[in-house]
């Protein structure tokens, strides 16, 4: 189903504005798509859980704060203005010592708990 919100629009996303309005955190909200792709923001802080996405690459870009992206033979550590991709079916866990706010890009449809599921799995299509 095609979103009114790929309408034409004469003003630019504020990533890290968007990522402030999300009232709890590991919470993600798409504010664009591209074809069949979303961009999502959220505010992390703390640990997530163990998942993998065995059908997609998992890019993210962090706005503010440093993110720890756990890999089954070490942590990466992502600042603002970096980029880092989670090949598809390689086990993360994603974390931040203090709060991170991150950008996400990923097919519509993934979840954030891949095929683990569990009490984490935030809802999808929800848009800020
Ligand atoms: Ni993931």
């Amino acid at each position: 189903m095609k979103t009114p919100h790929n309408a034409l629009r004469l003003e630019a996303v504020n990533l890290t504005h968007k990522a402030s309005l999300i009232e709890q955190q590991w919470s993600p909200r798409v504010v664009a798509e591209m074809n069949d792709y979303q961009f999502k923001v959220v505010r992390i802080e703390g640990e997530f859980i163990w998942h993998s996405h065995p059908e997609t690459d998992e890019a993210f870009i962090v706005l503010e704060g440093e993110l720890l992206i756990d890999l089954p033979h070490g942590t990466v550590r992502v600042r603002p203005g970096e980029l880092y991709v989670v090949p598809r079916g390689i086990e993360h866990r994603t974390g931040a010592r203090t709060e991170a706010k991150l950008m996400m890009i990923e097919p519509r449809g993934v979840l954030n708990t891949g095929h683990e599921g569990g009490e984490r799995t935030a809802p999808n299509d929800q848009w800020i």
